[in-house]
């Protein structure tokens, strides 16, 4: 990495940001806290307002928590300042209201990991210890053209070790904010502004034409398949119908009777017998049975392959006793109106 290259960027395109502009280690411990999920633009105006009302470890440690979660209402992730709470106690009992220099100290702050300890000790106290976030391990693997997957700890420890050899020992605040910076408006997740880029002709993956190739995208894991046999049984012209269960995956709503797996047509058949003809012999004729045909359904998490079949009896066919544990025999127009899991719409 050219150094010098990045700060003459960072200087001459920095934003100006609220934090940075009246630079505290409370405040870099604030305005980092806020910044971990949430966008700048939105940060901008909780920061101020936040430092106005706790100013300090010992405000914000004597502070309610209904008055804290007030301030942060919009901001979302309320652990952040359940955690900032729990940070200003310990500082105030331990570092006399003040934060620490050292990251090793900053870490044994409750809600302070890497990230934020390499942050403000730099930021804040000018100590040379990198803050490695994503866009820090995107500049660093287009840079270098690395094969490497972000959320891997691996990952984290080569572009790690990379930030630590080049971080300038005079100007490591800055040069850790130059990064955010020119992962935000240069560097970006997509469509990198590798024109006005100041490292193009050193970046491995732009010289390669493959910027938006590295990182590497984690695999997507494959979604789980179950395949499902559907049975749309009539007794004359009622159908059966059950209610799900109350949790779960299409939690109360209704269905039509599912088994687990692709069940062929004698299969069905001897279904039929055991489980709503009790195997009975007074059932003059074969249960008329004809395939409906497949169909798939995506959940977010899961896909079904479901397999359809149409059963219809005679009105007058006794029904085994206990058939009714199965669901429960409905008129259509009852069956109308009940609410039903659309992954079976092909069947209903
Ligand atoms: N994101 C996280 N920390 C930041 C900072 N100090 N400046 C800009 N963006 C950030």
């Amino acid at each position: 990495m050219d150094v010098e290259a990045l700060l003459s960027w960072f200087y001459e395109n920095r934003r100006d940001l609220p934090w940075r502009s009246d630079r505290t280690p409370y405040g870099t411990w604030i305005s980092e806290a806020m910044l971990q999920q949430t966008r700048v633009t939105t940060v901008l105006d909780y920061y101020p307002r936040f430092l106005k009302h706790f100013p300090d470890p010992e405000s914000l440690a004597s502070a309610s928590e209904d008055s804290v979660f007030k301030l942060w209402e919009g901001l979302g992730y309320y652990s952040r300042a359940r955690n900032l709470m729990r940070g200003a106690k310990y500082i105030c009992e331990h570092f006399d209201g003040a934060l620490p220099s050292s990251p090793d100290l900053l870490l044994e702050i409750p809600g302070i990991g890497p990230y934020m300890a390499g942050a403000i000790a730099s930021q804040a106290f000018q100590v040379a210890s990198p803050a490695v976030d994503g866009n820090c391990i995107r500049i660093y693997c287009r840079l270098h053209a690395l094969p490497l997957i972000p959320s891997e700890k691996s990952t984290y420890n080569e572009v790690y070790e990379r930030v630590r050899k080049d971080i300038p020992s005079d100007n490591p605040g800055d040069f850790n904010e130059a990064l955010m910076d020119f992962g935000s408006l240069v560097c970006t997740p997509k469509s990198p502004r590798c024109s006005t880029c100041p490292f193009a002709t050193e970046c491995s993956a732009n010289l390669l034409g493959k910027q938006e190739d590295f990182p590497l995208k984690k695999p997507k894991k494959e979604t789980p398949v179950e395949e499902h046999t559907i049975l749309r049984i009539f007794v004359g012209k009622k159908i059966l119908v059950r209610k799900r269960p109350d949790s779960g995956l299409l939690a109360g709503l209704y269905e039509l009777i599912d088994m687990p797996g692709h069940l062929e047509n004698h299969e069905v058949e001897a279904w039929v017998m055991e489980n709503l003809l009790q195997g009975s012999k007074e059932c003059s004729s074969e249960p008329d049975i004809r395939v409906l045909g497949t169909s798939k359904h995506v959940f977010s998490h899961l896909r079904w392959n479901m397999l359809g079949y149409e059963i219809i009896l005679p009105a007058d066919t006794t029904i085994a006793k206990n058939a009714s544990q199965l669901g429960e025999l409905v008129t259509m127009k009852k069956y109308d109106t009940l609410a039903f899991a659309s992954a079976i719409r092909a069947y209903r």
